[in-house]
């Protein structure tokens, strides 16, 4: 056979993936497709009639992981909708819920096919054919010395016909805050080599994509090795993949405070295609829960972080993540946490009720938070946020923006773009081209949206 007979191959058989969480596994998905390409699978938008249906799954909270088990209930049927007529249907369940519940999966759902996480989906054409085999099944939760991406097809087509794109630098995590699992579920640190990273963001711009957002679970304490065997921080692989041309956007999440470094700090400062915008989780404005959550960060060490972004890019605009309810979250803890929401003055944020999760140590402590009082602190903290995005939406209104238009809008004529701070712009314009970056004039704010206009340049 010719290099992996590729574009030989009839993609004859049905994919159905479904992704759940992160941005990370909106990648990892992608890259499944690839690697089973070969195989003659092709992705289809819907589960019925699919020869092979994958759940990448997110563990993050209980809720999450709770999807999963009641999705594979109505995969169930499917599957045997298609036995009974005569068919056959492969079941995977992928990603970080695989990762943390391995056979318990295949106890609970024995129709379940295959199991496997975060770490070995490169593996899945020896795993297809093993779940193909009568009788046979997959677990494969295994932590693979050497990295998936070394085994990864160089071409993909993920993200063929779109503007922006998502590109794994970073994957793992080695802090432990004490309420998260993903130091289990995607294990250690590792940063792939740069000039992987950078034939990478070739092809995509090669392919038409206008901006590319890299991907770790650390993002900013990606060290990886360059061609020259220097190693080189996030500041650095920033500045040298601007230089793509046609790349016109950059940008990175999720990042840890205190792996913010100077040489990444003054990226946001010099390098143009890096956008004004940064997601900078900080959990809590209390530095006791921020000791117990096992941060290494404490409030004052984000105000100055702060302060030193705002001086490189006075424009920048801040996002977060927050957890109520931590154990042992006191009214104090939490007045502390509204107050520095109320400092920063963030554009937009996640906002989380503490959720114990297995294995984790903040599960097993005593002081756990009712439910009703984290639902009442979600509700107040989630009011103040969402009163300072849209405050900032509403600042927006008068100045021109730059807008990747990627996408037509629900109305005809209608396009839809992205800010330079993620926001939504609705434009009506005649025509565009994809991936045209449109100074819009923006007449309007909304929650969670922008309504712009053609300026007349
Ligand atoms: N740096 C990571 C963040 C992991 S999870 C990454 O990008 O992959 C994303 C957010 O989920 C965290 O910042 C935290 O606010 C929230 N989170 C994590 N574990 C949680 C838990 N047990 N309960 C509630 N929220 C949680
Ligand atoms: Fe989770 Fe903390 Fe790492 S939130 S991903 S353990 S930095």
């Amino acid at each position: 056979m010719g290099p992996r007979g590729r574009t030989q191959t009839p993609l004859a058989k049905k994919l159905y993936i479904k992704t759940y969480g992160c941005q990370m596994n909106v990648y990892d998905s992608g890259r499944m497709a690839d690697v089973l390409t070969p195989l003659g699978y092709g992705l289809v938008e819907a589960p019925e009639g699919a020869d092979m249906i994958i759940l990448n799954t997110c563990h993050i909270r209980e809720k999450a992981a709770e999807k999963v088990y009641s999705e594979l209930g109505r995969i169930r049927h499917l599957k045997k909708q298609r036995e009974d007529a005569g068919g056959k249907m492969l079941v995977a369940v992928s990603g970080c819920v695989a990762q943390a519940e391995g056979e318990e999966i295949l106890k609970r759902a024995p129709y379940v096919d295959m199991v496997f996480g975060p770490q070995t989906y490169h593996r899945l054409p020896e795993m297809v054919a093993e779940a193909s085999r009568a009788g046979g099944y997959v677990l494969d939760t295994d932590f693979p010395a050497e990295p998936k991406f070394d085994h990864l097809p160089v071409e993909s087509s993920a993200n063929v016909g779109e503007t922006a794109a998502f590109l794994t630098v970073q994957e793992g995590c080695d802090k432990f805050c004490a309420f998260c699992v993903v130091p289990y579920t995607r294990g250690a640190e590792y940063s792939r080599p740069a000039d992987d990273i950078l034939a990478e963001a070739r092809r995509l711009v090669g392919q038409g994509v206008r901006e590319i957002t890299l991907l770790g679970q650390n993002v900013n304490n990606y060290h990886g090795e360059a061609a020259s065997g220097e190693v080189w921080g996030l500041g650095r692989l920033i500045t040298e993949m601007a230089d793509i041309d046609g790349l016109r956007r950059l940008r990175y999440t999720t990042s840890y405070p205190a792996d913010m470094n100077d040489e990444l700090i003054a990226a946001h400062g010099e390098v143009d295609a890096l956008m004004p915008f940064l997601h900078l989780p900080v959990q809590s404005g209390s530095d006791r829960i921020l000791k117990a959550m096992n941060r290494r960060h404490q409030v004052d060490d984000y105000r100055r972080l702060v302060d030193r972004l705002r001086k490189c890019r006075a424009d920048i605009g801040l996002s977060s993540d927050f957890i109520v309810g931590f154990p042992g979250e006191t009214d104090a803890d939490f007045a502390d946490t509204l107050k520095l929401i109320e400092e920063v003055e963030f554009i937009q944020a996640y906002s989380f009720k503490y959720s114990p999760r297995p294995g984790t140590p903040a599960a097993a402590l005593d002081d756990q938070v009712s439910d009703a009082l984290k639902t009442e602190r979600l509700a107040q903290l989630q009011d103040l946020l969402n009163a300072q995005q849209l405050a900032f939406n509403q600042a927006s209104v008068g100045r021109v923006m730059d807008v990747l238009l990627d996408r037509p809008g629900r109305e005809p004529g209608q396009l839809v773009g992205r800010s330079p701070y993620m926001q939504a712009v609705h434009v009506s314009a005649a025509s565009y081209e994809r991936g045209e970056i449109m100074p819009l004039l923006i007449t309007a704010a909304h929650a969670n949206s922008l309504t712009g206009e053609q300026t007349s340049q």
